[in-house]
């Protein structure tokens, strides 16, 4: 019996094969590659020493997910494709309702048609919107996202609750993640973002590695400890074994369970910089910027949910996720691209 991952050669789900590969799961990784490379696939032959199956497919494709399907024996599903830069989708609406929650609906039906009903997804921290206040829990009412990318999540976390509802057979596990970063402590595998980075960590390692002059704050009036905006950041290897777990819920019981997946403890920009700097060794110049439009001052999780029903605990301190950040960085100046 295999499990499924969709989105498999990206950011979260290499790190996830990785583990699960680990563990002994037969897996078979379905990705597009609009966001990732075949490269990393190597790279997970290399760090596994396992042949891992793939197949080059786009979730919205029915007839070669059904193909899929006939080819493997696959039995549970783990779902990381889809398209997540908040900015992009703004501007592209439609690409990412028909991406993300069209790709699902026909992922969903597939699975429905072989008899493949246990589906662990990606969710994030994004669905609780901007009412909810830290630290979040799974029993606050999420909604009121504040752009498409968010709304995608948040109607994709409905979709798989009714499919559930209508069909008690079904296996529904949510995981909302916080702010994913760090690597594989090999150096071998990390993220790799195409062009100008969004996020917090990947800007921080680029203008360590000398690719950018400066990483801009947004913003330091915000009411935190520095004025500087606090997240819940989780090291990708300890979300990827909160995936592990959640599998193993999946076969143990049908349901549809929500899960956050973070640490508890919230970090500024300045206190990421500065445990960066401490861990690597190397100064990261800053500026003082205006806020970015849509963010929050604070948000973190409570983690305790995860820890009571699945035994899933974040291990890896902030240290460790810049240390490992640092490391892929500076082995791989051009992530994936050489
Ligand atoms: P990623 O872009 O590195 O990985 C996503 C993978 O899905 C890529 O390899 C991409 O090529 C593939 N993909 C996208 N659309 C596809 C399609 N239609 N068919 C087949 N493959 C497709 O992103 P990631 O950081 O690894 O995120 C994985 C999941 O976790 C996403 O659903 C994302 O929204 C969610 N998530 C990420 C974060 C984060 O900060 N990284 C936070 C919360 C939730
Ligand atoms: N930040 C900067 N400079 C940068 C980038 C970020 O100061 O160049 C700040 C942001 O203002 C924020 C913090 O660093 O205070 C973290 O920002 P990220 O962009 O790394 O992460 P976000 O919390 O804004 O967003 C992330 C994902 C979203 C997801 C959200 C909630 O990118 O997809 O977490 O899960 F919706």
């Amino acid at each position: 019996m295999a499990v499924l991952v969709t989105g498999g050669a990206g950011y979260i789900g290499s790190h996830t094969v990785i583990e699960l590969l680990a563990s002994g799961k037969e897996v078979v990784i379905l990705d597009n590659f609009y966001n990732s490379c075949p490269k990393v696939l190597e790279r997970i032959k290399a760090l596994s020493g396992k042949e891992v199956a793939f197949e080059e497919c786009d979730i919205r494709d029915k007839a070669g997910l059904d193909k899929v399907f006939e080819k493997y024996d696959i039995d549970s599903v783990i779902h990381f494709a889809g398209l997540k830069a908040v900015g992009e989708s703004c501007q592209k609406p439609m690409l990412y309702y028909d991406n993300n929650i069209g790709g699902t609906v026909t992922l969903c039906q597939a699975m429905a048609d072989h008899g493949c009903k246990r589906i662990v997804f990606s969710s994030s921290a994004t669905v609780y919107g901007e009412h909810n206040v830290s630290p979040l829990k799974e029993t606050m009412t999420a909604g009121g996202t504040t752009n498409p990318y968010g709304t995608t999540k948040f109607f994709i976390e409905q979709i798989l609750t009714d499919i559930e509802k209508s069909d008690p057979e079904w296996s529904v596990c949510i995981l909302r993640y916080f702010n994913p970063i760090g690597a594989h402590e090999s150096g071998m595998i990390g993220e790799s973002p195409n062009g100008i980075p969004n996020n917090l960590m990947p800007y921080i390692t680029q203008v360590a590695e000398g690719k950018r002059e400066f990483l801009s704050v947004y913003g330091n009036d915000y009411d935190t400890v520095d004025g500087t905006g606090v997240r819940d950041y989780i090291h990708v290897v300890d979300l990827a074994k909160g995936h592990l777990k959640a599998l193993d819920k999946a076969y143990a019981e049908n349901g549809t369970f929500i899960y956050n997946l973070g640490t508890g403890c919230g970090y500024s920009v300045l206190q990421v910089v500065e445990a960066f700097e401490k861990a690597s060794g190397v100064k990261v110049p800053y500026k003082i910027v205006d806020r970015r439009p849509g963010d929050l001052a604070t948000c973190f999780s409570d983690p305790s949910k995860a820890k009571e029903e699945l035994g899933w605990v974040a291990e890896k301190g902030i240290d460790e996720m810049c240390a490992d950040s640092y490391r892929w960085q500076h082995n791989n100046p051009n992530g994936y691209e050489d």
